[in-house]
């Protein structure tokens, strides 16, 4: 297939991008850099051997959406652009909106006028909200506890609304629970902007010594050991279950919903031991108090994954520690150095 992959230098859609590459499909990035580095696309090139084609735009510019779809004939969009900062979204919900709403209504006119309808849609286990049971099916209530999790929300009903009146379109909303971990090249991985909101890069960068300790945001949920439990997932493994959506797309009637998660929990200190493991030596931490917000646990059932697409996670907990140590050691300061 001919794909295009909007916010393609990005930390999953440059892990798809490989994927993607390796499974012989043609690649063309739309990026604008606004969380990304060129730098990752160099080192697609350098794992695969191929440099995808990049165009560096801002998927809100219709014209320049418009030209690329005439210069090429796509068979399918994965579509990752967008912002992703709980905390940013809700000091600046309508920076939100603009982005990832705006952004997906020009990518769908586009697409529609131009007879592309297979669109596999990067969604996240956000829209679950703060979920009564686990392990999370797709058919769990949805809400949405902030406006980055409503724009999913909202991105996921808008894509619902379009297969219900037009059959000709094809979408696979991928529910990601959290992905972690990097490409066992460590050449590409997570690069965040400023101190890390996540825990597996705040984790690296204590361990390289440019974050004094982790504060584990609470030690009394009522888990196995009282700090919150998350589904984690290779972003190897996450990025192959949008090769394996490209696969089935075809065959999909509308719009449908599908967790790539584990279907195993840990806790944030047994995330925390596992890490230990793979750098050999202890990582500084402490107990801090509860981040709003937070549910006590998360994770996926990821059956309908496995009977939809044949895919399910391969790698666990030691190997997504490994790799993301393997990225951070290798790339201190991410795409800055080497
Ligand atoms: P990322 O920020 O690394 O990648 C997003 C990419 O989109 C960046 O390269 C950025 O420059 C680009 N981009 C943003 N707005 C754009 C625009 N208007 N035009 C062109 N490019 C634009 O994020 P990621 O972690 O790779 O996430 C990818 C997608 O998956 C996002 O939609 C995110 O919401 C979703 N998601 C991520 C996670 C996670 O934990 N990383 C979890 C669930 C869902
Ligand atoms: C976050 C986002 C969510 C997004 C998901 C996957 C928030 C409130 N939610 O959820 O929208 O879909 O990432 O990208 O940001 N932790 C610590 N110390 C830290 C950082 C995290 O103890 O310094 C704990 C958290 O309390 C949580 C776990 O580690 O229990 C994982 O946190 P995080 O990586 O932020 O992911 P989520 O909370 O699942």
């Amino acid at each position: 297939m001919k794909i295009l992959v909007t916010g393609g230098a990005g930390y999953i859609g440059s892990h798809t991008c490989v994927e993607a590459i390796k499974a012989d499909h043609e690649v063309v990035v739309l990026d604008n850099f606004s969380n990304s580095s060129g730098i990752a696309l160099d080192r697609i090139a350098e794992i695969t051997g191929v440099r995808p084609v990049v165009v560096e735009a801002d998927l809100l510019d219709t014209p320049v959406v418009e030209k690329l779809f005439k210069e090429h004939s796509f068979d399918a969009v994965i579509h990752f652009a967008g912002f992703k900062a709980v905390g940013e979204s809700v000091s600046e919900p309508w920076k939100y909106f603009h982005n990832n709403l705006v952004s997906t209504l020009v990518l769908l006119d586009v697409m529609r006028a131009n007879n592309v309808f297979n669109l596999v849609f990067s969604s996240s286990a956000t829209v679950y909200g703060d979920p009564e049971v686990v392990p999370i099916t797709e058919s769990a209530p949805l809400s949405a506890l902030n406006p980055y999790g409503r724009t999913k929300l909202w991105i996921e009903d808008m894509l619902r609304d379009i297969a219900a009146a037009d059959s000709r379109w094809h979408f696979i909303l991928l529910r990601y629970f959290n992905p972690a971990g990097a490409h066992e090249s460590g050449l590409i991985g997570e690069d965040p902007n400023g101190i890390p909101n996540n825990l597996m890069p705040y984790i690296t960068q204590v361990a390289i010594g440019k974050l004094k300790e982790l504060t584990v945001f609470g030690d009394d949920y009522p888990t196995r050991d009282g700090t919150c439990i998350r589904d984690y997932i290779h972003v190897s493994d996450l990025a192959e279950g949008h090769i394996s959506a490209l696969d089935v797309i075809e065959s999909v009637k509308g719009c449908i919903p599908i967790n790539l998660g584990t279907g195993e929990g840990y806790t944030v200190l047994e995330l925390v031991h596992a890490f230990e493991r793979a750098i050999g030596k202890p990582l500084p931490h402490k107990i801090g108090p509860r981040r709003p917000g937070d549910s006590a646990a998360t994770f996926a059932d990821p059956s309908l994954a496995l009977e939809l697409l044949g895919w399910k996670a391969k790698r666990g907990i030691d190997e997504i520690c490994n790799d993301a140590w393997n990225w951070q050691s290798k790339n201190p300061n991410g795409y800055q150095t080497r």
